[in-house]
């Protein structure tokens, strides 16, 4: 499979780029400065330079590609997150249109994961303020892909937590509910979350459907 990874350096992205990498997946791994330093060199990795606002630039790198995948953030730095993220999801899924490829898959946010009582987690009590931005923004973009019927999207909530860990191979994958441990901790490393994600695009299933990936 080809795939145009938008994000390639990320925490998120470069262990998708890792995950397909090593199970015979060609990847075009897009930053906006064609670089991805912490992945090492693999003859089915491109990198390429382009801003993921620009749709044009997109679908010229995404022409031939079986499926796109974006894991890149909004804003972190205090600047408006949602405008602005927004823009960038209307421009993926222009270029992913433009260049006729039909799946997508968008790493999404937990923060709109349902946690009973009709609140999602970015409403509880206690939700980290330096969070909330993000997770607001994550929340509008799932809205957009919730209308979207052209597409073969699948926007994939990560657990609460996920950072940098193991490749164990053993998760849980579920809908638009929060998925918490035994000791109630929603957690996943994001080699597992790569492996999941993966999986769904091999699989081809999920389609225009939100999951979420958790131990
Ligand atoms: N628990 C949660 O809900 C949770 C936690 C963490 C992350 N996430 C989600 O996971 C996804 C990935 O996050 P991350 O932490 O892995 O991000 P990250 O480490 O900051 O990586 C972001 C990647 O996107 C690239 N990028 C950023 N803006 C770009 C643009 N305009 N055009 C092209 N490339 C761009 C960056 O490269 P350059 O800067 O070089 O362009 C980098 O490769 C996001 O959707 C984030 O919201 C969710």
């Amino acid at each position: 499979m080809k795939i145009l990874l938008i994000g390639a350096s990320g925490m998120v992205g470069s262990r998708v780029a890792a995950e397909a990498l090593s199970r015979g997946h060609e990847v075009v791994g897009v930053t906006r400065g064609g670089r991805a330093d912490d992945l090492p060199s693999h003859p089915r990795l491109t990198l390429a330079a382009a801003d993921a606002g620009d749709a044009k630039a997109l679908a010229g790198l995404a022409a031939g590609a079986d499926a796109v995948v974006a894991a890149l953030p909004p804003a972190r730095d205090g600047s408006p997150a949602t405008g602005p993220y927004l823009a960038v999801a209307g421009s993926i899924i222009d270029g992913t249109r433009q260049a006729e490829v039909k799946r997508l898959i968008w790493v999404g946010g937990a923060g709109s994961l349902e946690v009973g009582g009709g609140k999602r987690l970015f409403e509880t009590e206690g939700f980290p303020e330096a969070y909330k931005a993000e997770a607001l923004a994550q929340g509008e973009v799932l809205d957009v892909f919730r209308e979207l019927t052209d597409l073969g999207w699948t926007y994939v909530s990560p657990a609460a937590e996920i950072a940098p860990g193991e490749r164990t191979g053993e998760f849980r994958v579920g809908g638009d509910a929060l998925l918490s441990d035994a000791e109630g901790r929603s957690r996943v490393s994001a080699e597992d979350f790569a492996v999941a994600l993966v999986d769904t695009l091999e699989k081809g299933d999920h389609v225009r459907e939100r999951i979420t990936v958790a131990y």
